[in-house]
This record gives structure tokens, C-alpha cells and sequence, in this order.
């Protein structure tokens, strides 16, 4: 499994170097054959807290108002001795990060993109355009097929209005692609409970809905770190009188088991297509640089000559997974 979503993301960095050098048009449908993690929903409604702690880090800007200006793809890596992990912001180049809390380690090698909040209305020295702006960049990312949609809908919030839920539907009718999260469900008024949305009577979708207590906003200042974090959202759900029935199936560590789950699985039905575009690559790849005229010596420290390189042992690669792994590979 590791190595198998390892691969897609060597692809995806690859493809984005390719984007940066802008060369070849193929390489924009092999990223999007790709599967991603996305997270939707409204401003503060907790999506870099919940990815956050999928992933157990502390790496994205979170808080209140517009934190997230821009979409942030991050990477998840395990180096080849499972030692050194870090976080790749691939708009930023390769800033790694080093030194995160080790505590969850299940989940590696994954792509996720932190999208900024739905707004329904421009706060002052905003442009009225900017809502329509926001939503239509956010359903040109959920509407691609490979796009694991994380709808996140707090739950102080009434699910029949909440933004993530609506976009998530118009894009993914039957649900399949789509994981309802609901958050903030330490915040609901005392007396109430989130078990109609959480057992799939308010609204059902096909995966089950998962409830997540993230950090607030007091935890973050006083720099409640992840562990403690989850420690403390075990409790929540284990202690309490409403969802303690459903403790087993609610928290972040969870919401990452189904998603590494869902991504297995659309990654093995999509090994053929991915690699059928590969080979396209490479032929693309070639041609253009036999079209430089310089089809035997190109010069090797070349971007192109990198990636057409990195094409190849893809290819070689993906061809072992398909014929049976490779010793401490998929499993
Ligand atoms: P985003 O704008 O959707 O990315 O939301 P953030 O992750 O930045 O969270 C917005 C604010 O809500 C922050 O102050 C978080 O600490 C707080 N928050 C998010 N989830 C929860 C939660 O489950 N419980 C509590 N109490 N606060 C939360
Ligand atoms: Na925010
Ligand atoms: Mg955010």
C-alpha cells in the first residue's frame, strides 16, 4: 500500500515540475487521473484543523477568517528506511518539515489539498466577485472524479445549510466519493446532539459520517500539541453519554483509516489508466526532444532529460506492481 501511493505521488511531483517547465499536454490528464484528498467548507468550519489531524502535524495556518487564501497541496512522504518524514508544499518549491510529532504513522505518502473556506458574502474591501470566485475554484477541484471529497460541516452549524454538503452533492450525486465530517462537535449547545447527522437519518451519504473534535482556538494559543489532541478527542467520544455507542467509528485517527481505505482502492483501479498515460509521456517526452535535435546527447542535467528519467522508472516500476510486487512492496 505505501509503496503503491508512494509511486502516485512521485508522479504527481513529477507532474508538477513538468507544469513548471510547461511541457507536454498530456501531463495535465495524468494529474488528474491521480487521487487526491480535498477538504471542503466554510470558513472556519475547521477543514486545516481536520486534515491536520489525519495526518497527526502541525503544518497549515488555521484560525479564524480567511486563513487559507490559496489551495496548498501537501505531500506526505516516508523515506526509503521509513525514517525522515516530511510535508511538501508544492507551490513553495521544497520546503520540508522536519521535526513533526511522530504520534500517526498509519497515514503516509498522500496528497491532500487545503482548499480556502466557501464565503457567502465579501467582508469589506472584498470584490463581490470573490464568493463566486472562491466556489468556482473549489468545484474545479471536487468535481474531478479522483478528487476524495472531505466534506466538513461543523456541528453547531445546521447540516441542511452547510456549504460543503451542497457542493459536495451537485458534484458527487451518489455520494461515493464524498466522507461527511462533522466538527466542532465539542461546541453544540448542552442538551443537544449531532446523532441524527452522525447515524445518517439528517443525511445519508454512502460513506458513513464521522465526528471529529478538533483543537480550538484556546488549545492552539496555548499550543495544545497533536497528541494531546487526540488523546483528548479518544476521551470525548469514549466519556460521552451520546456517542460513546459510536466511539469506535468517530475521531481524526478514524477519518484517516477509512480515507487510506478509499484511496487503496481507487489507486489499484486506476494503475492501468496511469499507466497507459506514463507510456504516453514518454513518447510525448521523446518526441519533443528528438525534436530538439538532439536525440543522443541530451545533455543528462537537462529538466527534461530528469523527467523523462523519471517517466521511465515509473513505467518500470508500475510494470512490477502489476506483475506481482516487488519484495516489501504493496501488500
Ligand atoms: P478552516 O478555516 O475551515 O480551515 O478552519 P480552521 O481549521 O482554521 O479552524 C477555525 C477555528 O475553529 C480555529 O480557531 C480552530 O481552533 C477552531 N476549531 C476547528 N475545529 C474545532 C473543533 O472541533 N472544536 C473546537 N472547539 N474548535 C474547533
Ligand atoms: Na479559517
Ligand atoms: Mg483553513
Amino acid at each position: 500500500m505505501d509503496s503503491v501511493i508512494g509511486l502516485v505521488n512521485s508522479i504527481q511531483r513529477a507532474c508538477t515540475v513538468l507544469g513548471d517547465y510547461g511541457s507536454g499536454d498530456a501531463l495535465p490528464t495524468l494529474w488528474d487521473s491521480l487521487p487526491t484528498i480535498v477538504v471542503v467548507g466554510g470558513q472556519s468550519s475547521g477543514k486545516s484543523s481536520v486534515l491536520e489531524s489525519i495526518v497527526g502535524r502541525d503544518f497549515l495556518p488555521r484560525g479564524s477568517g480567511i486563513v487559507t487564501r490559496r489551495p496548498l497541496v501537501l505531500q506526505l512522504y516516508k523515506t526509503e528506511q521509513g525514517q525522515e518524514e516530511y510535508v511538501q508544499f508544492l507551490h513553495q518549491g521544497t520546503k520540508k518539515f522536519t521535526d513533526f510529532c511522530m504520534s500517526f504513522l498509519m497515514l503516509v505518502n498522500l496528497t491532500l489539498i487545503d482548499l480556502p473556506g466557501l464565503t457567502k458574502v465579501a467582508v469589506e474591501g472584498q470584490p463581490e466577485s470573490i464568493v463566486q470566485n472562491i466556489e468556482n475554484m473549489v468545484r474545479s477541484y471536487v468535481e474531478k472524479p479522483n478528487c476524495i471529497i472531505l466534506a466538513i460541516t461543523p456541528a453547531n452549524q445546521d447540516v441542511a445549510t452547510s456549504d460543503a454538503i451542497k457542493l459536495a452533492r451537485e458534484v458527487d450525486p451518489a455520494g461515493e466519493r464524498t466522507f461527511g465530517v462533522l466538527t466542532k462537535l465539542d461546541l453544540m449547545d448542552r442538551g443537544t446532539n449531532a446523532l441524527d447527522v452522525l447515524e445518517g437519518r439528517s443525511y445519508r451519504l454512502q460513506h458513513p459520517w464521522v465526528g471529529i473534535v478538533n483543537r480550538s482556538q484556546a488549545d492552539i494559543n496555548r499550543n495544545v500539541d497533536m497528541l494531546a489532541a487526540r488523546r483528548r478527542e479518544h476521551e470525548f467520544f469514549a466519556t460521552s453519554p451520546d456517542y460513546g455507542h459510536l466511539a469506535s467509528r468517530m475521531g481524526s485517527e478514524y477519518l484517516a483509516k477509512l480515507l487510506s481505505k478509499q484511496l487503496e482502492l481507487v489507486i489499484k483501479v486506476r494503475i492501468p489508466s496511469i499507466m497507459s498515460l506514463i507510456n504516453q509521456s514518454i513518447d510525448e517526452l521523446q518526441a519533443e526532444l528528438n525534436d530538439l535535435g538532439r536525440p543522443v546527447t541530451v545533455d543528462p542535467g537537462s529538466h527534461l532529460y530528469t523527467i523523462l528519467e523519471l517517466c521511465r522508472a515509473f513505467d518500470r516500476v508500475f510494470k512490477e506492481h502489476l506483475d506481482g510486487g516487488r519484495p516489501g512492496g504493496d501488500r
